[in-house]
């Protein structure tokens, strides 16, 4: 079987972290860590983009070099993943030799088969966005803000061929239905390509921009950020090596919304198509966290940061915040109030008190032996149902991105284990001196036991190490394999727990 290659956007050097790209690579990273627990051979790339002019002029600002400023954010930037548990096999940077070499090889097969050609351009340049606009670009007949400084130059670049592949892409698309996701994404691109598709300026002149990939045909150039970065997928694959099949093509590129169309929907596909590569299986587009970044204001009047949440609560406390609070391709509004609400309640109440009573109780009636069920009578059987149900749904869901709805169902599975400890009230029978209540006690508490073995094994690729602490209390290894750990088949009974702990204590 091919290895489960899977990419994120690789961040801008222009600046720090925010919640937006630890979303991005969590999200990354539960698909991943999925992958493997279904089975496969995986191989997961993340890394920076730190070619083109805001990381350059951010480098004026600081004094400092380019690449010293660059170094600088690359390490903020590993230092978020190690903090958020990211399990990436290797960090791309767009400076190391490694990439350049890849972009110049292309860049020259281009022009070698004239897919690049020569032109002068007379055009508004905004400066902020580093692109040419076009009269389209204008609202009520002026430049918008976010354009900043719109000014009219004229300048020879260099073009890339990408008209002549618009009816090739939107032919391409209709026969792959689900290469963009969410689905209501790709009919935006299949909308956007209505509209006559221009060539594509790939070169900078050096007098304007000179952090970047030197054109291999034209030292008086460098490369367009964009045509610079997209490579960086095929790059960390090993393009150019024996073992560039092996990863190529990608399984899954999961990038946020803005960056789908052009760049990954309109520019990548066409580039692969020029230089005859494979396309890409599937991209993924999330959406955008609102307020991320921004000082949020709690009630006190102080401000917090996201990101800070991870020191504060764990990785795996805002792995699940994320996971659970966005719904993949949509929008999502972050508010400490909810994250300390899924906290206290999914967390704290739902899985945390089941794992601190259930192993309480089992300690205090059978010495933390877990008992041998008998035969399952009606609540039982309801729960064990309720089991097939929510492991369907939930690996259904895992499959198609949607981490959230999968979460919402075994949070309801969780919940119904309490519920089933209240309707078989150990702790009555526990006392209770009539026939038949302690056979009900040790199924009831080996039942518990099974449902919570099985619960936990559903959040491995979500909450790894609380995963591997409820195992460890089980006498279990993490799980590594669904196929194997997702039977009912009460494994435990017979077998030492250890003593209780707190996995979620109080704030
Ligand atoms: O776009 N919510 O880098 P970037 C969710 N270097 N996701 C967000 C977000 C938010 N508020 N803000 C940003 C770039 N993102 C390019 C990518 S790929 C060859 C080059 C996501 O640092 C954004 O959508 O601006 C993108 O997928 C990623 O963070 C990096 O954004
Ligand atoms: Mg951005």
């Amino acid at each position: 079987m091919k290895t489960f290659y899977l990419t994120t956007a690789i961040d801008y050097a222009n600046g720090s972290p925010h919640l937006g790209h630890a979303y991005e690579k969590v999200l990354a990273d539960v698909i991943v860590r999925t992958r493997r627990a279904l089975g496969e051979e995986t191989y997961f790339v993340t890394g920076l983009d730190e070619h083109g002019q805001k990381v350059q002029q951010g480098a004026e600002k600081e004094k400092v070099t380019p690449l010293d400023r660059c170094n600088r954010i690359a390490g903020e930037f590993q230092d978020m993943l190690a903090s958020l548990n990211i399990s990436h096999d290797d960090y791309i940077r767009t400076t190391e030799s490694r990439h350049k070499k890849v972009v110049r090889s292309l860049l020259q097969d281009l022009f070698d088969r004239g897919e690049i050609y020569k032109a002068e351009y007379t055009g508004f340049y905004s400066t902020r966005a580093e692109q040419f606009l076009q009269e389209k670009d204008k609202e009520d007949g002026v430049w918008p803000e976010i354009y900043g400084e719109v000014s009219e130059i004229t300048e020879s670049n260099y073009f890339f061929k990408l008209g002549k592949y618009q009816e090739w892409l939107l032919q391409f698309l209709d026969e792959n239905p689900d290469f963009i996701l969410p689905s209501h994404r790709q009919t935006q691109v299949i909308e956007f390509l209505r509209e006559p598709l221009n060539d594509l300026c790939i070169s900078r002149p050096k007098e304007r921009l000179s952090w970047g990939i030197p054109l291999p045909f034209d030292p008086e150039y460098v490369t367009y950020v964009w045509f610079d970065a997209l490579v960086n997928y095929i790059t960390a694959a090993g393009f150019g090596d024996n073992d560039f099949s092996k990863l190529w093509p990608a399984n899954l590129h999961v990038i946020g919304k803005d960056i789908l169309a052009p760049p990954h929907a309109i520019y990548w596909p066409i580039m692969l198509r020029a230089c005859n590569i494979e396309l890409p299986k599937q991209i993924l587009a999330h959406g955008w966290w609102t307020s991320s970044g921004a000082k949020m204001s709690k009630s006190t009047g102080e401000s917090v940061n996201p990101l800070e949440l991870i020191e504060e609560y764990e990785a795996d406390i805002f792995r699940y915040f994320v996971m659970r609070e966005m719904k993949v391709g949509q929008d999502a509004e972050f508010s400490l109030e909810r994250f300390e609400s899924r906290y206290r309640a999914d967390l704290g109440n739902d899985l945390g008190n089941l794992v601190s009573r259930l192993l309480h109780m089992c300690a205090n009636y059978f010495d933390s032996i877990v008992p041998q069920h008998h035969e399952a009578e009606e609540p039982e059987k309801n729960l064990i149902k309720r089991w097939e149900e929510t492991h369907g749904v939930c690996l259904e869901n895992f499959e198609k991105f949607q981490f959230s709805q999968g979460l919402e169902s075994l949070s309801g599975f969780i919940r119904s284990i309490n519920k089933y400890a209240d309707e078989r009230v150990p702790w009555k029978l526990a006392k209770s001196t009539e026939v038949g209540a302690f056979v009900n006690l040790q199924t009831c508490i080996s039942t518990m036991i099974e449902a919570l073995r099985l619960a936990n094994s559903l959040l491995v690729a979500v909450l790894p190490e609380i995963h591997a602490k409820i195992n460890n209390r089980l006498g279990l290894e993490p799980t590594e394999f669904w196929r194997d750990d997702l039977v009912w088949d009460y494994r435990l009974d017979g077998e030492k727990l250890k003593e209780k702990i707190i996995l979620f204590p109080r704030k």
